[in-house]
């Protein structure tokens, strides 16, 4: 694979759903932008002589080889963004599986020996229903389908709303048991979302692990009143806990070697001549083990309870979703390191598919230097020439599952 292929296949879906102010990507599940990309994808896989699906949760599948058949080599990543994210986080697993598929061929490999497809999951990132990963949380049994009903957008539409968009029967969404059990091993290629392959001098990357991590919805009640008539001593101010717990949160992982982030945040009512009646906001918090986790999350609480004491304001914190630490199957890992020739061995604090599908069947990641290191946000890159460099060993990993 040269980078000029790559970046011309790249180039194709580069603008789908890219705000032209921010020069993020607003992709979420089931949007306009998020079906633009499934049609892209459905168009390309069509291309390739691969037999295109989408199941019961809104995951698309496209197929080399026998489609009903078992211990499938799976591979595929996400098309779905966070608010204004990066090009590369999802796509670039999606996009280098189609083009390892094109290496395999052109190598002269016919007939796989076990069915390969190509996945689309959806809603990976969460940032439209609020629970990441959701479309293999669904086909795993991971999420009932139950708790997924309760979840809502911003609009206030469903899951099932979102299925109905995408032509998708909205009743039918929960485990798939049946096709979990044809997929025999899954790889995800992504970017790296940190400098440690830049560090190392190396364009891939094997994945070892997921740090534990999650999200808490944190909810402050207070007293709204006049900004200007009601004295500071008399005040009930949610915004000053919030304010309080955020500082806490940072420091409580600081202190503990973890990371604690803030990055969602909904006031109300929402005027600045009024002090608020409540905040809501999202705590996401990830640590190297289940542990440091727990402590810290337990640490920001109890420093938030104690400070909404003081404030005269009441606090909830509620686990919207928690995803456990991934230690990615040894024997497959140290299979695909020797393929590749040695590359360095990393973990990540970043969730994926790849770590739910981890508790089912052997799972590996490849990742691909990302010059700046930046991930969700406009920043985040990675060149042609590595991207061509994470096709190919795709195209060797598969080759090496599928043909022995
Ligand atoms: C998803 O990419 C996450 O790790 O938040
Ligand atoms: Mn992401
Ligand atoms: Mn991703
Ligand atoms: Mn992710």
């Amino acid at each position: 694979m040269t980078p000029e292929r790559f970046g011309a296949l790249w180039r194709s879906l580069a603008h789908v759903g890219r705000d032209a102010t921010s020069g993020g990507y607003l992709r979420y599940s089931f949007g306009d932008a998020d079906l633009r990309c499934r049609e892209w994808f459905t168009e390309e896989a069509l291309d390739r002589d691969l037999s295109v699906e989408t199941d019961r949760n809104g995951n698309v599948w496209a197929w080399w080889g026998d489609q009903r058949g078992s211990d499938a080599v799976v591979t595929g990543s996400h098309l779905d963004s966070v608010p204004h994210g990066g090009a590369y986080d999802g796509p670039l697993g999606v996009v280098s599986a189609l083009l390892a598929i094109d290496v395999l061929r052109e190598r002269g490999l016919s007939a796989p020996h076990r069915p390969i497809a190509v996945v689309v999951f959806a809603e990976e990132e969460g940032a439209r229903f609020g629970v990441p990963c959701l479309g293999s949380r669904l086909m795993t049994g991971a999420i009932a389908p139950e708790q997924v009903r309760t979840l809502r957008d911003r609009d206030r539409m469903t899951y099932a709303d979102g299925l109905l968009a995408a032509d998708l029967d909205p009743d039918r969404f929960g485990p798939d048991t049946e096709r979990l059990g044809r997929i025999g091993v899954f790889v995800e290629l992504h970017v790296e979302q940190g400098k440690a392959l830049v560090e190392l001098d190396a364009p891939i990357g094997v994945a070892d692990a997921i740090w534990p991590h999650g999200r808490w919805r944190i909810t402050i009640d207070g007293a709204g009143d006049h900004a200007g008539t009601t004295r500071m001593s008399d005040r009930r101010d949610p915004m000053l806990t919030f304010a309080y717990g955020v500082l806490a949160a940072n420091k409580e992982a600081r202190l503990a070697g973890a990371h604690a982030t803030v990055g969602r945040v909904a006031v109300e009512p929402g005027a600045t001549n009024a002090i608020p009646s409540r905040v809501t906001a999202w705590l996401d918090a990830r640590a190297a083990d289940p542990s440091t986790l727990d402590a810290v999350v337990a640490a920001v609480s109890g420093r938030l309870t104690e400070r909404a004491g003081r404030d005269g304001t009441t606090v909830e914190i509620v686990a919207e979703s928690v995803s456990p630490s991934v230690s990615f199957d040894p024997e497959l890992r140290d299979r695909i390191v020797k393929t590749l020739g040695g590359p360095p061995v990393l973990p990540t604090g970043a969730g994926h598919d790849a770590g739910v599908l981890s508790a089912h069947v052997p799972t590996a990641m490849l990742f691909v230097r990302n010059p700046t290191g930046v991930s969700h946000a406009p920043g985040e890159h990675a060149t042609d020439v590595d991207c061509a460099a994470g096709v190919n060993a795709l195209a060797d990993v598969l080759a090496e599952l599928a043909w022995r």
